[in-house]
């Protein structure tokens, strides 16, 4: 069992007033709060060892070239990639995605078909819609269901020859639904796609392990596991990476410039143009570490356990209704007959509650339930069981009034 309040002592603003009260943080899905390893981690590097990466011949940049490769590799081990070069440290998952997006500009022609579903973020939907639009490929959605799950036989007949990629989050971030991904892998690879996994909000919760997995891309950001704003990574299996053409020129990407032609960079300098986020992609080293050492088994069962608590609580209050039943992560979305979720969401804030509300940058997943938004609380194993009973009495508090 995990000591939570010892937990919870690395995270300095967990003990901070937010509106006079005692911060419930509880937007994790938005993104996780940081423990002090990690706040100190960025200081000291700026101390110790500040200087550009891969082009000094100097000691400071030889060392921050050094602790930003041990930072790739350890990310490799994390994610059980075949090889350190499958592994891009982009600005996030969206820049992971796009830069995926970009790539098969070159590849897709029209009558080919691009799958996505139904439970993607925004950032999971419009990047492939301008590729379509771009290549004259055609967009399909997998619908879901009124348990927020994808239908799988509707998927399993969506795919043909012509499906040449498919995309699926492996975490949804409106509703918390775990999709099936291992099999429809599998299934995409039987008739040849590719597919890409939008790991932003499986990589808090779980360890993924992308060769297991097999999927071609896995994209993800540090700023939900522990780590930095602006850091991110896109997995890629080694052959894809060098069949998709470079996202941005620039230097570092180059093997030699002259006016009438440039060649690339090996993997994986070829997508790296431009001085990275140094310090973003040393420290996400430090909160893998961080994460492992806490242990996901452990991270796992704890937030089994407020997700059941959660799930309890919150269907006391009448008139509740959760969205997403099926098997999901720590997530619980939810609204309350004949109150705006914005609403709700005001007043506990201003009981130091912090959820997100809204449409989670979802809309269509809204659009099937026909409401305008919901009241997310999306949970990290440094919250306990009493913030839940907190936020409970909160809403309850706030339903009264707004009655
Ligand atoms: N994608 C993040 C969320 O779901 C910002 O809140």
């Amino acid at each position: 069992m995990l000591d939570i309040q010892k937990i919870r002592a690395d995270f300095p603003i967990l003990s901070e007033k937010v509106n006079g009260k005692p911060l419930v943080y509880f937007d994790n899905g938005a993104t996780s709060q940081k423990p002090q390893v990690v706040i100190d981690a960025i200081a000291k590097y700026y101390q110790e060892i500040n200087a550009n990466i891969h082009r000094g011949v100097h000691t400071l940049s030889q060392l921050a070239t050094d602790a930003y490769e041990i930072s790739r590799v350890k990310i490799q081990h994390h994610i059980n990639a075949k090889f350190s070069h499958e592994v891009l440290f982009t600005s996030g998952t969206t820049h992971g995605i796009n830069l995926v997006t970009n790539g098969f500009a070159s590849i897709l022609k029209p009558g080919d078909e691009v799958i996505v579903s139904s439970l993607e973020h925004h950032s999971n939907i419009v990047p492939w819609q301008m590729l379509c639009e771009k290549t004259g490929a055609t967009l399909k959605v997998i619908p879901m269901n009124e348990e927020g799950e994808l239908i799988i036989e509707a998927y399993d007949a969506l795919l043909s020859e012509k499906t040449k990629v498919v995309t699926v989050n492996h975490i949804s971030n409106a509703l918390g639904i775990i999709n099936p991904i291992k099999y429809m892998i599998e299934k995409a690879h039987a008739v040849g796609a590719a597919v890409l996994i939008d790991g932003a909000q499986a990589v808090p919760h779980l360890k993924p392990d992308v060769q297991d997995l097999d999927c071609d891309f896995y994209a993800f950001s540090g700023h939900k596991m522990c780590g930095p704003t602006g850091t991110g990574i896109l997995y890629g299996k080694e052959e894809w990476l060098n069949k998709l053409p470079p996202y941005q020129g620039g230097g570092e990407m180059i093997k030699e410039v002259t006016f009438e032609k440039t060649t690339y960079a090996d993997l994986p300098h070829k997508f790296e143009a431009g001085t990275p986020n140094i310090a973003g992609g040393i420290v996400l080293g430090t909160a893998v570490d961080y994460l492992n050492h806490i242990g996901f088994h452990n991270i796992h069962q704890h937030e089994t356990h407020l997700l059941q608590h959660a799930t309890k609580r919150l269907l006391e209050i009448e008139g509740l209704k959760i969205y997403g039943t099926g098997n999901k992560a720590s997530v619980v979305s939810f609204n309350i007959d004949g109150i705006h979720p914005y609403d709700i969401g005001s007043i506990i804030d201003k009981l130091g509650i912090a959820v997100r509300t809204g449409h989670h940058c979802a809309q269509p997943i809204m659009n099937f339930f026909c409401i305008p938004g919901t009241i997310r609380a999306s949970f990290s194993f440094y919250n306990t069981k009493e913030e839940i009973d907190i936020m409970v009495e909160a809403i309850k508090k706030a339903k009264a009034m707004l009655s």
